[in-house]
């Protein structure tokens, strides 16, 4: 199969098997997928049946074990440490299901927002204006020099998201954002991923 040129990721007979004790597991098992620049996806499957793996090898934190994956330019199969860092830090964001795994407890929501552009070298004044800007756009003005457990459930994961999309990474990954939260929080940061689409 050729690839297609406007694909952001492209995934060809791609698995991946877990080891251990002796045992093997094989979580991906021949996985094809295109998602075009633009494009919002949501991946749904049985428990069990691989979506945290694909998460967790897009996301650039663990490896597949065989077959083809391309994000933008990068070939993730193949790829060196160094070059891994680089597309961590610049090219995916990511939110967790559970809000407190995406935040710094004792940092304050501006601070959490700042720390991705401060790993990209962004200035500290800067990083501190576009961290509130981004707060204020989803709705948390007000609430910037708050603590995670000063915040709703719903609330953090909205921080999460502005710490994700801080350095405007072109892919932004979540795993079940809304999965520990209340039906209206749920719908409030779904509405807030899609609206996304337009913001960036
Ligand atoms: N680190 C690991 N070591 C060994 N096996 C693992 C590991 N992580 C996941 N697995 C196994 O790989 C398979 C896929 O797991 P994965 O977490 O990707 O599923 P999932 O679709 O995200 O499930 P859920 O909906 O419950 O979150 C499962 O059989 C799981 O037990
Ligand atoms: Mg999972």
């Amino acid at each position: 199969m050729k690839d297609d040129p406007n694909a952001h990721i492209i995934c060809r007979d791609l698995f991946k098997i877990y080891k251990r004790a002796g045992l093997e597991v094989v979580a991906l098992r021949g996985l094809d997928m295109e998602v075009a620049t633009g494009e919002m996806v949501a991946i749904l499957g049985s428990s069990g049946s691989g979506k945290s793996t694909l998460l967790n090898i897009l996301a650039g934190l663990d490896k597949p074990s065989a077959g083809h994956i391309r994000v933008g330019t990068r070939d993730l199969l193949n790829i060196s440490d160094a070059e891994l860092v680089m597309y961590r830090r610049l090219d995916v964001g990511f939110v967790w299901q559970v809000p407190g795994r995406n935040l710094v407890p004792y940092l304050s929501a501006v601070e959490n927002v700042s720390l991705p552009m401060a790993i990209a070298g962004v200035q500290k004044r800067e990083r501190r204006k576009s961290a509130g800007d981004l707060l204020s756009a989803l709705g948390l003005e007000g609430k910037l020099n708050r603590q995670p457990h000063q915040l709703s459930g719903g609330e953090q994961q909205r921080v999460a998201i502005a710490l994700a999309i801080a350095n405007s990474p072109p892919l932004l990954l979540a795993d079940e954002p809304t999965g520990e939260l209340d039906t209206e929080s749920a719908a409030e940061v779904f509405r807030l991923l899609q609206s996304l689409l337009f913001l960036l």
